[in-house]
């Protein structure tokens, strides 16, 4: 019999590089990347009453509310291709409510990876992040800058990356997060989110690497 495949979250504040290392993660174990944040700023880029509705609420660096992010984010999750090659869960799970809409139908992580990262760090990080709305690369202007100047010049700014909004955002999730960390308790690992960006993905192989082996494991025997 074959192992089922690993399935991921990744939590951790605003900016503390959890998209980058989505990125990563995807290209090596071939997970599929559900990121709430951007599943959110698709609806509000084409534009639906959901996305307008999220838009008020991430404006004020709020939680945007269950009945929009619960079932967007489930829906995605029980499509064929995250059951059968693995999820990587980006900013989902955000409060109790919605870990006990994924406990309730059975479905939980393999593991848990919580970005650390100071808080003093993390406003530098929003300012300077810009994306490539070709790629969808994440860049940083002076930590990750972009390869060229076709590139360079056509990088955008998400509405809310400012200082102001950052701050808010942050305390949504402090507020937030503890009662993440008690249900998931016994597969939490914490990761050190403040070196290099190599230097966190070799942390986080290493974690997959070795999940990914006990599974397989446990099949074999
Ligand atoms: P979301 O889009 O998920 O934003 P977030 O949680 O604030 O996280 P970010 O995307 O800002 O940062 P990141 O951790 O991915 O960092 P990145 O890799 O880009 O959510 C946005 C909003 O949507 C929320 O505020 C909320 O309103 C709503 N929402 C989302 N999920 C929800 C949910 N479940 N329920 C309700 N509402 C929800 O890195 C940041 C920058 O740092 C980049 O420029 C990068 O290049 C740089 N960088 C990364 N790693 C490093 C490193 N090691 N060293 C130096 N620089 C680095």
């Amino acid at each position: 019999a074959k192992a089922d495949p690993l399935n991921v979250m990744i939590a951790g504040a605003p900016a503390s590089g959890k998209g980058t290392q989505c990125e990563l993660i995807k290209a090596k174990y071939g997970l599929v990347h559900i990121s709430a944040g951007d599943l959110l700023r698709a609806e509000i880029a084409t534009g639906t009453d959901n996305g307008k509705q999220a838009k008020e609420f991430m404006e004020k660096g709020q939680l945007v509310p269950d009945e929009i992010v619960v079932n967007m984010v489930k829906g995605r999750l029980l499509q064929p291709d995250a059951q059968e090659k693995g999820w990587l869960l980006d900013g989902y799970p955000r409060s109790y409510s919605q870990a006990m809409a994924l406990e309730t139908l059975g479905i939980r992580p393999d593991i848990f990876i919580l970005l650390d990262v100071p808080d003093e760090l993390l406003v530098e990080r929003v300012v300077g992040r810009r994306l490539d709305p070709e790629t969808g690369k994440i860049y940083h202007l002076k930590y990750s800058p972009p390869e060229n100047e076709e590139i360079a010049s056509r990088l955008t700014q998400r509405f809310d990356d400012t200082e102001e909004k950052v701050k808010l955002r942050l305390q949504t999730h402090y507020q937030n997060i503890e009662s993440l960390v008690s249900i998931y308790e016994d597969v939490i690992v914490k990761v050190n989110g403040n070196t290099t960006v190599e230097d966190v993905f070799g942390e986080i192989e290493k974690l997959l690497t070795s999940s990914l082996d006990k599974k397989t494991e446990m099949v074999a025997s």
